[in-house]
């Protein structure tokens, strides 16, 4: 079913728990979905006071359960350290609220079921910020696949790299498994990766294995650090294709580059966030570069193009048009391809099966006197 992406029609109240890098993010978009941000709670009351004034928010909560309880908030989005995630969005789903819950949904499985249960009880929305997926190009491969332009899907590829993490000098509370939870890079980027290419191929990972590397076990602020900054994957979807993956927080040069490559057996499509106006359709002969244009767009890529041709959509639009949708679900429709707990869950489970797979991975040893390449 399609929405207008502008959100409900009566404008909802929100609050937000956080007042970081996704605070600011998660402010702008509910106000361009039509919402009245009135309020914030974060770890402290002088960091509720200090998040209210950057972000223009008027009212600054002591606490997240003050935030909570007020019966004015409609809507809560949860935008904490991972750790964090599942008391706060239960508590906001017992008190009756919508829930826009950042990813990783949680950080174990156990509590990602618990979430995904007791949203689907309590009858409320809840969202989990897949924002990719509010690509219009994202969208246009989706649609051209599952309606068999690609033809059967035979091999996925697919990468999220970032260098933020590169050198030892670099921390951040993610590398904190109290924090972050057990995966790092799989957890915060990786599950972007494997919501996409499931979204987009249409079709769910079966078995996977895994390998991963910590580079560096000390940083400014943390020591012993366990968690991953890259993560090597093989999968197999249910049908039998084929693919690799490569999470790295720690590759030089690469910003927030998630690619993937969906490879059927008439037609490949890969979309690269980092150009997201466009996606490559690869075919034996005749290949090209599809740029956005809502005239030649399917119905629900067309939808989300909520600029002409020519006028560049960016991360920035995708995050709106996710909060419109959750917002248009708030007041009763169903907007197509809206990623809610269940997919939160999805993304946890798979987090859990990489690194199980890790921790037993067999390795095969390639023998040989070869020398060095
Ligand atoms: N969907 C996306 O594209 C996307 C992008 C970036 C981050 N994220 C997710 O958003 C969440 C927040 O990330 P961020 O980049 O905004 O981090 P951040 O460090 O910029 O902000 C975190 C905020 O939470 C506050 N905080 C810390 N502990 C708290 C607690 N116990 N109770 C209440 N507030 C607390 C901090 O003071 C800070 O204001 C993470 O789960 C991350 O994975 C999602």
């Amino acid at each position: 079913m399609t929405t207008t992406v502008i959100g409900a029609s009566t404008p909802l109240t929100v609050g937000i728990i956080g007042g970081g890098f996704m605070a600011r993010e998660h402010s702008a978009a509910a106000r361009s979905a039509r919402a009245a941000v009135v309020g914030v709670a974060s770890s402290s009351p002088a960091g509720a006071e200090r998040a209210a004034a950057a972000l223009g928010i008027p009212r600054a909560y002591a606490t997240p359960a003050d935030l909570i309880a007020d019966a004015e908030i409609d809507v809560v989005h949860v935008c904490t350290p991972n750790s964090t995630h599942a008391e706060y969005a239960l508590a906001a789903i017992a008190a009756g609220k919508h829930v826009v819950c950042e990813k990783p949904l949680a950080t174990s499985l156990a509590d990602a079921v618990l979430l995904a249960r007791r949203a689907a009880q309590a009858g409320v929305v809840a969202a989990v910020p897949f924002v990719y997926r509010f690509h219009p190009m994202v969208r246009e491969a989706r649609a051209r696949i599952a309606h068999g332009d690609a033809g059967a899907l035979l091999t996925v590829q697919g990468s999220y790299l970032q260098d933020w993490l590169l050198t030892d000098t670099d921390d951040d509370w993610r590398v904190d498994a109290l924090q972050g939870g057990p995966s790092r890079a799989f957890a915060d980027i990786g599950s972007h990766l494997v919501d996409l290419v499931e979204f987009v191929g249409g079709e769910r990972i079966a078995r996977l294995t895994a390998t991963t590397r910590t580079v560096f076990s000390a940083r400014t602020r943390h020591s012993d650090i366990g968690t991953e900054d890259a993560v090597a994957l093989a999968v197999e979807t249910v049908s039998g294709a084929i693919g690799t993956l490569l999470v790295s927080q720690v590759s030089p040069g690469r910003k927030n580059r998630l690619s993937i490559e969906i490879g059927g057996s008439v037609e490949s499509i890969s979309f690269d966030q980092e150009h997201p106006e466009t996606i490559w359709l690869g075919r034996r002969s005749g290949s090209e570069l599809l740029q956005r244009d809502a005239r030649s767009l399917t119905a629900d890529a067309a939808r989300l193009s909520v600029l002409p041709a020519g006028h560049p959509l960016g991360y920035h639009d995708a995050f709106s048009a996710f909060v419109a949708d959750v917002y248009a679900a708030v007041a009763g429709e169903a907007p197509d391809g809206l990623p809610t707990f269940a997919d939160g869950l999805r993304a946890v489970r798979i987090t859990e099966a990489v690194l199980a797979a890790a921790a037993g991975a067999d390795w095969v040893e390639v023998a040989g006197e070869e020398g060095a390449p």
